[in-house]
């Protein structure tokens, strides 16, 4: 599916005052940024901006902040250091968004200049979608680019309210993320296998249910299986299970029936009698899990069956883990399946969050076709719904 909006490509930006929402929402330690990716990601719009002769002012939002004011734990700051360091670029930054300084400083930047605002959250009106704020970042610049993928989901005042008063239009890396997960839905290389993991059937029932109606396999793994096994009638002793949604599970199930999509749920499971890194893994059959065992991974031949499945695939598409890959007897299914994935000649699409974390940590990121940025805006979109700062941008 063809990106719908305008971007920066449909717009003269030529000695332009260009407000751009990014998602520098980076994990930091002892005020360093640790994962990077997010802020490489909106290099080549930065670039492009600036190699056009744009004065670029970049704003984001980082955690959670109470937004009554600054917080040192969430200043932005590391991250402009990040972006400079990265590129090579003076980037400047203010400790101030809305205030009286940081519209001055939005009235001196020259074209080729780069300036970072701080966190837009230290203002609770941020998330409440004020216009008084959109207005406010608005009058900065003449033009508003939207490359904050990851926070496209989220209707707040930094993300959906400048496009009211300026034009707006999208940058690169929103462009490739809406193009890349909507593509494989609308038209994707066959065989399609979509393989989901994680916790909580609850929290991806939507992604399941588009899912189911366009892909030829979905592999269920992680916590999530032992609902569906409920749902069969398999007892799951001590795993986790969200009994209110087995009806739903089983739903799943033959709905899938009726479309034609195969579903593979895991035949064997490495179990354990409690959570922890000293839990031992023993390998029980799915229909034979004892009342005080806990499913932690699939199983080897399960392994075998998935990994076998995402071979013959032509397009994949992942989220989620298969089973508990922060302890290491635990990783064995879900670092299988990221290989299989990874050295298979398919189109391999990554959905964020956890199923990222575990690509980095088994170092096979590089090897994967396209690796969302967005975690809750990735899966909104896999979802089949409108992400709101997409939907404010101009149309193409
Ligand atoms: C994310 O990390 O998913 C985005 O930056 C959105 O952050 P939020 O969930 O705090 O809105």
């Amino acid at each position: 599916m063809a990106f719908t909006k305008k971007t920066v490509r449909d717009i003269d930006v030529a000695g332009k005052k260009v407000l751009m929402r990014v998602d520098f929402n980076v994990p930091l330690k002892d005020g360093v940024v640790t994962d990077d990716t997010r802020v490489r990601a909106a290099i080549p719009t930065i670039k492009y901006l600036k190699d056009n002769g744009a004065a670029i002012i970049l704003m984001s939002h980082l955690g959670r902040p109470a937004g009554t004011g600054f917080e040192a734990a969430y200043t932005l700051r590391p991250a402009a250091e990040k972006l400079a360091e990265l590129t090579g670029y003076d980037v400047k930054f203010i400790e101030d968004t809305y205030g009286d300084e940081a519209a001055k400083a939005c009235a001196d930047l020259k074209p080729g200049e780069i300036l970072v605002l701080e966190n837009v959250r230290f203002l609770k009106a941020e998330k409440k979608n004020d216009p008084e704020v959109a207005k406010k970042l608005a009058s900065y610049a003449d033009i508003f680019v939207l490359d904050a993928f990851g926070t496209a989901h989220r209707a707040q005042g930094s993300v959906v309210g400048p496009a009211a008063f300026i034009p707006a239009v999208a940058g690169f890396l929103l462009e490739k993320e809406v193009d890349t997960l909507t593509s494989i839905f609308a038209e994707p290389a066959r065989p399609f296998v979509a393989v989901v993991g994680g916790s909580k059937v609850s929290s991806k029932i939507g992604v399941l249910d588009h899912l189911i109606d366009s892909a030829d396999t979905l592999i269920i793994g992680g916590g999530m299986a032992y609902t569906f096994f409920l749902a069969k009638g398999y007892s799951v002793g001590k795993s986790l299970q969200e009994p209110d949604w087995i009806e739903r599970a089983g739903e799943m199930l033959k709905k899938a029936e009726e479309k034609g999509c195969q579903i593979l749920l895991p035949i064997d499971n490495v179990c354990a009698d409690h959570f922890g890194e000293d839990a031992e893994g023993v390998v029980f059959d799915s229909d034979k899990i004892p009342d005080d065992m806990m499913g932690m991974d699939i199983g080897p031949k399960t392994t075998e069956l998935y990994c076998d499945a995402v071979k013959k695939a032509a397009t994949v598409f992942w989220n989620g883990p298969m089973g508990v890959f922060e302890i290491d007897q635990f990783a064995k299914g879900t670092e299988a399946v990221a290989r299989a994935i990874a050295d298979s000649d398919c189109t391999s699409i990554i959905g964020g969050g956890d199923s990222v974390a575990a690509i980095n940590k088994f170092g096979l990121a590089d090897k994967m076709s396209w690796i969302s940025t967005g975690g809750g805006a990735s899966m909104e979109l896999v979802e089949g719904k409108a992400l709101p700062g997409v939907e404010a941008l101009l149309d193409a």
